[in-house]
């Protein structure tokens, strides 16, 4: 018998009411996360994968379909705390040392001053930050900023980890260098991780597996199971294995786009790649 997954979607949709009328970001989606796995999920902008996400924190509700989190609700989970989330913009407070926006959760859940300071300095020595606890966030680079937001991310210690594209800001060097680091932090706490992201290099470095959406509403187009060994190195970026792994994301990611654009130069149909996607 297999363990319930830590995340259950199943037919989950979401439909927003604006004032231009209905706007359906997700769409009868089913997806299972196993406990301890890492799930990269990645689709076009605007498909309704930030909805995805803070539907499982338990921020935005589904309009039909169900969502689990270890075995109880979105909510449930927000309030047991089982969550840690990073956004792409890290949101610090300006006026805090490092150290204080590390240790800010904790002071919200009103634990002691020196059991903050103890695990705050953990903390950034496990992100790399060592020496900076006095900082301002001004006086740290981006990549800095989002180190500083993983660690106050986990200082609650969740067992379930949300990025929302957390490295996209970042420029190709930092952010590989970021992808190492949470690739380690990972596979030291041994966490849920769910990330979304817009870079399938990354998704398939990363990941355990990657759900590739439509575009808006939605859906699951396809599920590529990423079967480099670990621990991962960017090595394997440049292995055969690592390429095909990309290449079969990147179909399916850019599948409808190619359809389209071979329906303008007028070819066949038949003439195209075979369709991965539900052909809407
Ligand atoms: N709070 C909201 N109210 C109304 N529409 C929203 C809201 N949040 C997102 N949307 C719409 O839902 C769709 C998906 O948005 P989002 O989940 O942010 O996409 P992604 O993260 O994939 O770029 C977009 O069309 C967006 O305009
Ligand atoms: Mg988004």
């Amino acid at each position: 018998m297999t363990a319930d997954p830590a995340i259950d979607l199943r037919g989950v949709s979401k439909r927003y009411l604006t004032r231009g009328g209905e706007v359906e970001a997700v769409s009868s989606l089913s997806l299972a996360i196993r406990a301890g796995e890492f799930v990269a999920v990645i689709g076009p902008s605007g498909c309704g994968k930030s909805t995805l996400l803070k539907m499982v924190a338990g921020i935005e509700t589904p309009t039909a379909g169900t969502i689990t989190v270890e075995g109880g609700t979105p909510d449930q989970a927000r309030r047991r705390r089982l969550f840690g989330v990073v956004f792409q913009d890290p949101v610090l407070l300006p006026w805090r040392t490092l150290e204080g926006n590390v240790s800010l959760p904790l002071e919200i859940v009103g634990s002691r001053r020196p059991e903050r300071a103890r695990s705050a300095r953990e903390l950034i020595e496990l992100v790399g930050l060592a020496g900076f606890e006095a900082s301002l966030p001004a006086q740290l680079s981006g990549g800095m900023k989002q180190r500083a937001a993983i660690a106050r991310a986990l200082i609650l210690n969740p067992s379930i980890l949300l990025l929302d594209e957390p490295f996209g800001a970042l420029d190709e060097y930092t952010r590989n260098q970021l992808n190492l680091e949470l690739l380690r932090i990972w596979s030291q706490s041994r966490v849920t991780a769910l990330l979304i992201t817009h870079s399938i290099q990354e998704a398939v470095l990363l990941a355990d597996r990657v759900v590739v959406l439509t575009p808006r509403p939605a859906r699951v187009a396809m599920e590529v199971d990423v079967t480099l060994p670990r621990p991962r190195q960017l090595a394997q970026l440049r292995t055969r294995e690592c390429f095909e792994l990309v290449g079969r994301v990147s179909a399916a990611l850019y599948d409808r786009l190619e359809r389209e654009a071979g329906r303008e130069r007028g070819e066949p149909a038949a003439a195209l790649a075979p369709g991965h996607l539900d052909s809407r």
